[in-house]
């Protein structure tokens, strides 16, 4: 059987980004990208430059840093986004610019109020101005799946002729189904000029649930990249799922003839990353990923998968990196051998950042006998990889029951260095907790979503608390407005861990709300 070869292009820190909520700092960014790079995406998309300085200046660090994947930043065609994305990429072992401009007549007529032929002429000179950059060259049609086929061609065809050498037709609203999409592909294949000459790619959104279905409908049609995030994060209902597309061509190879470079054994650990970084939880019961993929509850199906576990199960769990759980380390491991494992796990830290993270392994070493290597990505995630503190909190002390007002005193550090104490009561503990934090920092927000996970089996595990909140804020960056406040609203996750759930919670709130305390004052926004 003659076996081709699939590009993966993932856009978890460009269109997956994108999630209300799901912001992440540069360092953030940098770490998934190492992520990515060891799951051997062959693309990563790192953003869109043009949109702040900071998401620049992530994109420049992950194209420095990053050498194992082609790097690609996102471009309007308009000269000022193909600088910022050039600049961005440049010194990228393998850079890629990405422009887009919409195609279809809702878009030229309600957003863009351009003609076709402005569109034809705008792709022929910022495509062309792109390759005269970069050599290599993506071209999105954005709402393609709802534009004019035969248009399309023409805007396809002129990309290609000015060096555009991979073509990506997105499903910008999630649309499409299966059948019509390999029709559009089939129709690209067939009259498209010049396509012999590039890759059609294909980004499918997940608005009616179809995205992994529709992106495999139009492989099958030639389609050679494939666009998509981990755990299918991003815009509205989120795009196609790396894992999904990765784990369908792998487990149905024979039906599909295709192979992937990831390494899916990497698939599980990049999942979790993903969600604890951007404080967005995977559903229980999400294909590969999920809490319950691999879980089999009903008596019948446990009863065939002891006698044969190909009776219910068509993928291994181990295959998608679940149950590596390897690594055994305990209070008597020195610091060389914490280093080395956090390494092997792909964090690479120093300074400053490795004696902050070995304070926190010993302190939890004591509290647990044995370490695995969940306990380790928790920590680490909640020690380094959060917002730059603005308040840091430094002592929680509450005292709740079934017969007691849960009350708690709390210490911050202010960002002058001041220790800031204040106490509160609550409808429980946390409750408590929070409201004391609020008295000190006195930042208006509301508190949206809050779940708590054991990151490990038994008593002693560790708590991870995520959280999100939400505040109102001034400002005119395009966010949707509150026709009555006329202000915009901003969600931010937080994420905290610990073998106290309670302290767990104080730090995941503390992560959030300086996330928020960052965006106002970076943006001078008034919340008040
Ligand atoms: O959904 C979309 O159309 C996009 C483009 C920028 C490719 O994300
Ligand atoms: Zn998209």
């Amino acid at each position: 059987m003659d076996v081709d070869h699939v590009v993966i292009f993932d856009t978890t820190l460009r269109d997956g980004e994108q999630s209300p909520g799901a912001t992440l700092n540069t360092d953030e960014k940098l770490e998934i990208a190492r992520q990515l790079e060891r799951l051997r995406v062959d693309v990563i998309e790192a953003g869109f430059p043009a949109s702040s300085p900071g998401d620049l200046d992530a994109v420049r660090r992950v194209a420095r840093e990053v050498t194992g994947s082609s790097i690609c930043g996102l471009a309007r065609c308009v000269r000022s986004d193909i600088d910022a994305a050039w600049e961005a990429v440049r010194d990228a072992a393998k850079p890629r610019i990405h422009v887009f401009i919409a195609t279809s007549d809702i878009h030229l007529e309600h957003k863009l109020r351009m003609t076709r032929q402005q569109v034809l002429e705008r792709t022929r000179s910022m495509v062309a101005y792109a390759r005269s950059l970069c050599s290599d060259i993506e071209f999105s049609p954005e709402d393609g799946t709802r534009s004019d086929p035969e248009f399309l061609y023409e805007v396809l065809g002129i990309a290609i002729a000015e060096g555009a050498t991979t073509l990506n037709i997105p499903d910008t609203v999630g649309y499409t189904n299966p059948v019509e999409f390999a029709q559009l592909i089939r129709g690209i294949r067939q009259h498209t000029p010049g396509i012999e000459k590039a890759i059609i790619s294909v980004h499918c959104h997940n608005d009616l649930g179809m995205a992994t279905a529709n992106s495999l409908a139009a492989v099958m049609e030639g389609a050679r990249q494939i666009e998509c995030t981990i755990n299918g994060l991003g815009e509205r209902a989120g795009n196609a799922a790396l894992e999904e597309i990765v784990m369908a061509l792998h487990t149905r190879r024979s039906f599909y003839g295709i192979e992937t470079a990831i390494v899916t054994q990497e698939l599980y650990p990049s999942s979790r990353m993903v969600s604890s970084f951007t404080g967005l939880s995977v559903q229980a019961n999400k294909a590969i990923v999920g809490a319950n993929a691999f879980a089999h509850e009903a008596g019948i199906h446990q009863d065939g998968i002891l006698k044969n576990r190909l009776t219910y199960e068509i993928m291994d769990a181990h295959m998608v990196g679940l149950g590596e759980n390897t690594l055994v380390l305990g209070k008597h491991s020195g610091r060389h051998a914490f280093a080395d494992k956090l390494d092997q796990m792909g964090y690479h830290l120093d300074g400053e950042e490795l004696n902050r993270a070995f304070a926190r392994f010993k302190e939890l070493a004591d509290k647990k006998k044995t370490l695995d290597d969940r306990d380790l990505e928790a920590i680490v995630s909640d020690e380094i990889f959060q917002p730059d503190d603005v308040y840091r909190l430094v002592q929680i002390q509450v005292s709740a029951g079934d017969r007691a007002i849960p009350t708690a005193t709390v210490t911050l550090e202010s960002p002058d260095g001041a220790l800031i104490t204040d106490a509160a009561h609550g409808t429980g503990p946390v409750d408590a907790v929070y409201k004391a934090i609020n008295r000190i920092v006195q930042v208006p927000n509301e508190l949206i979503e809050f779940s708590v996970n054991a990151v490990t089996e038994g008593i002693d595990a560790v708590g991870e608390v995520t959280i999100r909140i939400q505040a109102e804020l001034n400002g005119t960056n395009g966010l949707p407005v509150n026709a009555q406040t006329g202000r915009h609203t901003y969600l931010f996750s937080g994420h905290g861990a610990s073998t106290d759930i309670i302290v767990a919670s104080g730090r995941a709130y503390m992560s959030a709300l300086n996330k928020l305390i960052a965006v106002r004052q970076a943006s001078a926004l008034v919340a008040e």
